[in-house]
């Protein structure tokens, strides 16, 4: 039995307009300054929005239907304007405003930002002006990497955008002064994700020119701080070694959005499979053939769409 979408926040007016991009204000998230005041109880059922530049968040998406198989999910891929990882931070927060002013329109619960690079540029914006929960995968990973370091050394590999903001040695020393960070940029592997070679030995010599730099520094745990990389975890594992930890900030930002649904009152006890709906601004068929390959279930339909009228 399909779910039906109940209406929500309909007359809601707060949330960035279109054409009217305001500066952000410290303070509070707009969301919790909201809470209590929406019904949870009629939004429980209501959709999980998920974005990424691209297909990449599709890794997070995979976890959040893992682990709350209940869920609805409304993805949308940014295929038009991928990668994310080469623009500046201006551009990914107005990307980022319609992406969310879009997932608005669907009724979302709660958004998750599956891309580092716009976890690292817009999530602090966007949960500034959101009037839903909003989450993005930075900080579950660098708490994932600090639980897991014996030895205090932390190896981030990411996007030049990702690497440059220096989101996650921030993040892990405010969780955990004392370990040393050492970031790498990556730039090659997300189109080498996206042309689909990721059992490739030409990809496999890319990524060992790259770790070989922090796998010097005698790391001990390796955060995959770009959602294509898990798709390249096995070729990661054979050339960093048993001994390093890898951590896939998917796996533990699943688990951060279930205690946040949770906390809020909106995760979803239903007891049929969550239904699924795919968007994005280009490429649709391409899209959903690469979709079907790394979810559970295959992808029946992804919808092209035109972001910037968001
Ligand atoms: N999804 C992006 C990230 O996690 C990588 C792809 C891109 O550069 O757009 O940073």
């Amino acid at each position: 039995m399909a779910f039906k979408y109940k209406s929500i926040e309909e007359n809601d007016t707060s949330g960035p307009k279109k054409g009217e991009d305001k500066p952000q204000v410290k303070g509070r998230a707009n969301w919790q300054n909201k809470a209590g005041s929406l019904d949870t109880e009629s939004r429980r059922d209501s959709p999980i929005g998920v974005f990424d530049s691209g297909v990449g968040g599709l890794t997070v998406a995979r976890e959040i239907i893992r682990q709350m198989p209940y869920e609805k999910l409304v993805y949308f891929g940014d295929t038009a304007r991928v990668p994310y990882g080469s623009k500046s931070k201006d551009t990914i927060i107005r990307y980022s405003r319609q992406i969310y002013r879009f997932l608005m329109t669907k009724k979302v619960k709660a958004i998750v930002i599956a891309c580092n690079t716009a976890s690292a540029y817009a999530l602090e914006t966007l949960s500034l002006e959101s009037s839903v929960p909003i989450i993005g995968v930075i900080h579950s990973g660098a708490r994932a990497a600090v639980e897991a370091t014996q030895n205090g050394r932390i190896g981030i590999i990411g996007t030049s955008g990702t690497v440059d903001s220096r989101i996650y040695p921030k993040t892990i020393k405010a969780l955990k002064p004392d370990v040393e960070v050492i970031q790498k940029a990556c730039p090659l592997l997300v189109p080498l994700v996206e042309e689909g070679l990721t059992h490739d030995s030409v990809t496999d010599e890319i990524i060992s020119r790259y770790v070989n730099e922090i796998k010097q520094k005698y790391i001990d745990t390796l955060v995959m701080g770009c959602t294509h990389y898990p798709l390249l975890r096995s070729a990661i594992r054979r050339i960093m070694g048993d001994e390093v930890t890898l951590v896939n900030p998917a796996y533990e930002t699943a688990i951060e959005l279930r205690e946040l649904l949770r906390s809020e009152k909106l995760l979803c006890d239903g007891q049929n499979e969550g239904g699924h709906s795919f968007y994005v601004s280009d490429l649709a068929e391409r899209f959903r053939d690469f979709a079907s390959s790394i979810l559970p279930k295959e992808v029946e339909e992804s919808i092209k769409i035109q972001i910037e009228e968001y």
